[in-house]
């Protein structure tokens, strides 16, 4: 199936792109396009509710940097962290279970960051201290099957892949 990679609807003066997607295959369109303009090491704060898509564009964002097998992407609400090994090793965080600063801690997701890898935190506004030179992705449900996403930062473009 060919998808269509949506193009930024918008780009505010703040320099964030908004786009919006009607398929969890946009979604994760999206995603790929977003690790082409990623740099490592680096962060990703997805931030929305239950639903919005994180995990379905932490996938597309897997796949983008390497990752083959994508059924290996879900949800780590459980595991709290499940790492990857694509180019890059990637540490897929879900914070929605975590309270205080101890179960934080416990998490150790500090560490991750200076690592030589992309950390993709789901529930990334729930992160206790600020994560410098995060790109903050903010996902809203807007009925049905449509999701609009802000990306904090422009992404480049379509044509250009990562060498
Ligand atoms: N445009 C879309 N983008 C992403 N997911 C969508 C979209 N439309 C419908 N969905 C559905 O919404 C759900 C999103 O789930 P998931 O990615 O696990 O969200 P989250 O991790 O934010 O809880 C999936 O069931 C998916 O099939
Ligand atoms: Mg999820």
């Amino acid at each position: 199936m060919t998808v269509r990679v949506p193009r930024a609807s918008l780009t505010t003066k703040s320099g964030k792109s908004v786009f919006v997607t009607r398929s969890p295959e946009e979604t994760e369109a999206l995603g790929r396009r977003i690790a082409r303009g990623l740099t490592v090491p680096g962060v990703v704060l997805l931030r929305g509710s239950l639903g919005t898509g994180k995990t379905t564009l932490a996938r597309g964002i897997a796949t983008g940097l390497g990752l083959e097998d994508s059924s290996l992407v879900n949800s780590p609400s459980f595991t709290l962290v499940n790492i990857y090994k694509a180019k890059h090793l990637i540490y897929h965080v879900d914070l929605y279970r975590l309270e205080g600063e101890r179960d934080f801690r416990s998490v150790g997701i500090e560490d991750f960051f200076g690592e030589d890898g992309v950390t993709i935190v789901e529930w990334g506004e729930r992160l206790p201290f600020p994560a410098r030179s995060a790109l903050a992705v903010d996902l809203d449900d807007a009925g049905g099957d449509t999701r609009v996403i802000t990306v904090s930062k422009p992404i480049r473009g379509k044509h250009k892949s990562r060498k």
